[in-house]
């Protein structure tokens, strides 16, 4: 069968936004317009799709020539990460399907396939789309959380780790300047990854996931152990869905409806404060996580799966997400990305590495 000519594509990015979104559309725009495609940012994921006028913005080479699209985080198309296309949130309360707009969308444009950029949420979406309207699309991974699997990285998660970890290098100073506990909590959603790594890149001394339920009897008996040592301070890094044994993830109800983690750190804060008798303080890193200049490797795997979108499109494939494995970049099938999850490995190798250098997961071992 012949391959689709691809004349002219869109591209948008969905879920929360990170760093290097941007370097993946330069990317896009960059290769496109050397196999001659003219490209259409699509605004607020799916949602440009659906207005009328449409909310598109023409993405030419003054864009992709621009250098700022490296080094800026966030996203010039603007995303959005609440809601359901099948169940959208209209202004009056009420919830309308939304997708045959954007359908009618994607086909008024005249767009003859779409690069989605966005996480495992996102990409199953965009799927239930593009089967409904015959779309052709292309998956690149983004996520801080790099719950995304099968990809060794997904866009933004190392620009995260680093944020993380500068955060608690500087943790530790005034930490060792005041003697107390700091307790630092991390975003990531219902994964510790973002935890895990920058809490051994940081030098925490205990690290509280979500796929290891901690006593807070063993934290803060390990927390007395280092203070004997001789140290007077310590890092806790929780990730904001961590939780102890028998209880369940604290949440912060959100006006949107969908519910946002969050507050387990004063929580932690307290409880050690109160059995240690050291002083403790809590803080809650947020936002800051997700902004910045994204790191290197970030605008490398950013560059890269931008090109190589386009590129999977030109040699006709469909339904297809890039993956960053052992260095080399591939297309897997979109169903390996939306039909697994991808948890930290309670025996994997990062876990061994962390309690290798003694650092506590509140846990027996
Ligand atoms: O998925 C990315 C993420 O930053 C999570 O780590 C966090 O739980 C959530 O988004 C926060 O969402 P919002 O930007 O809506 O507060």
């Amino acid at each position: 069968m012949a391959s689709k000519q691809i004349n002219k594509i869109g591209v948008l990015t969905s879920g929360g936004d990170c760093s290097g979104l941007n370097s993946a559309i330069r990317g896009i725009i960059k290769r496109s317009l050397k196999a001659g495609i003219e490209v259409w940012g699509i605004q607020e994921g799916t949602v440009g799709l659906m207005q009328d006028p449409l909310g598109v913005v023409r993405l030419d080479s003054k864009k992709g020539d621009d250098f700022n699209m490296l080094l800026r985080g966030g996203t010039i198309l603007k995303t959005i990460n609440k809601g359901d296309p099948f169940a959208y949130l209209m202004p009056d309360g009420s919830y309308e399907d939304a997708s045959d707009k954007i359908v009618a969308g994607y086909q008024k444009l005249g767009l003859d396939a779409l690069i989605a950029i966005g996480g495992d949420g996102s990409m199953r979406i965009i799927e239930k789309i593009a089967d409904k309207g015959g779309i052709h699309f292309i998956g690149i991974p983004k996520t801080i959380d790099n719950d995304v699997p099968v990809t060794d990285f997904p866009i933004g998660y190392m620009t995260a780790v680093d944020t993380v970890m500068q955060s608690i290098d500087r943790l530790h100073d005034t930490a060792l300047s005041h003697n107390r506990i700091m307790v630092v909590e991390v975003m990531g959603r219902d994964v510790g990854h973002l935890a895990l790594s920058s809490g051994i890149a940081g030098g925490a001394d205990v690290i509280l996931i979500p796929e290891i339920a901690y006593d807070i009897n063993i934290v803060a008996q390990h927390i007395r152990n280092v203070y004997a040592t001789g140290r007077t301070h310590a890092i806790v890094v929780c990730a904001e869905a961590a939780h102890a044994i028998k209880e369940n993830s604290t949440f912060i109800n959100s006006k949107h409806g969908n519910k946002i983690y969050g507050g387990i750190a004063y929580k932690i804060g307290e409880q050690l404060e109160q059995l240690t008798g050291f002083e403790t303080r809590v803080t809650v890193l947020g936002h800051v996580q997700r902004g910045g200049t994204p790191v290197a490797l970030d605008r490398l795997i950013a560059s890269a799966f931008g090109v190589k979108a386009v590129e999977c499109l030109l040699s006709g494939k469909d339904k297809r997400v890039l993956v960053w494995r052992n260095n080399t970049i591939q297309d897997i099938d979109l169903s390996e990305i939306t039909n697994n999850v991808c948890s930290v490995d309670t025996n994997g190798d990062l876990i061994q590495v962390a309690r290798g250098l003694g650092i506590n997961f509140g846990d027996a071992q």
